[in-house]
């Protein structure tokens, strides 16, 4: 796996205000996703010691640091481009059209991945996934890298950890999730995501 960077946000970071509050984001991209960077850096920079001295004592440790920050890496880059400025609505197109086959509308989807986001046990995503077919499906992945399923894309990622919102909402994760699919998800990059995984 390559080394990481800490992707630079694609807005300022008060440019979701009010949804998204330019402190939280500040800290949420600079701290907590730089951690996760660093995290998997530093576990790729053990693996390669430990290829180079044949000492996979460490193995079990590294491989699950790997999944964790790199996981954290991974769904913290399509986070931050999946909002915009003035976000929300529907989604229209291939991806409607996508939506409408796997859930039977737009509302049964959204009810499914509010519900699913917000009963995440403890700190995790809800995600929409995709696979190479079409096929649409909601995640609901605790930490970041359990319960995912193999070969699934995700495409919209909605992190609940407490990082994400506890400044600004407290305990009112609902409130989260709602102001995040009402008002800053960036259908335009969901619906791109899509057209990339589909082949
Ligand atoms: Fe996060």
């Amino acid at each position: 796996m390559r080394k990481a960077e800490l992707p630079p946000l694609p807005y300022a970071v008060d440019a979701l205000e009010p949804f998204y509050d330019a402190r939280t984001v500040e800290l949420h991209h600079g701290k907590h996703h730089q951690a996760y960077v660093n995290g998997l850096n530093a576990a790729l920079d053990k693996l390669e010691a430990a290829r180079a001295a044949g000492d996979f004592a460490a193995i079990k440790h590294l491989a699950r640091e790997v999944a964790f920050h790199g996981g954290g890496h991974l769904l913290h880059s399509i986070f931050w481009t999946n909002m915009k400025p003035g976000g929300g609505g529907t989604p229209t197109g291939e991806l409607a059209a996508a939506i409408g086959r796997s859930f039977g509308s737009f509302a049964a989807f959204s009810a499914q991945l509010r519900a699913a986001t917000n009963a995440v046990e403890g700190s995790g995503w809800g995600i929409l996934a995709a696979e190479p077919s079409g096929e649409l499906a909601v995640l609901q992945v605790e930490k970041h890298q359990n319960q995912l399923l193999p070969g699934w894309v995700p495409i919209l990622v909605l992190d609940v950890w407490e990082h994400a919102y506890y400044l600004k909402y407290q305990n009112r994760r609902a409130e989260w999730v709602d102001a995040f699919l009402d008002h800053l998800v960036n259908w335009e990059d969901v619906a791109q995501r899509l057209a990339a995984t589909v082949r």
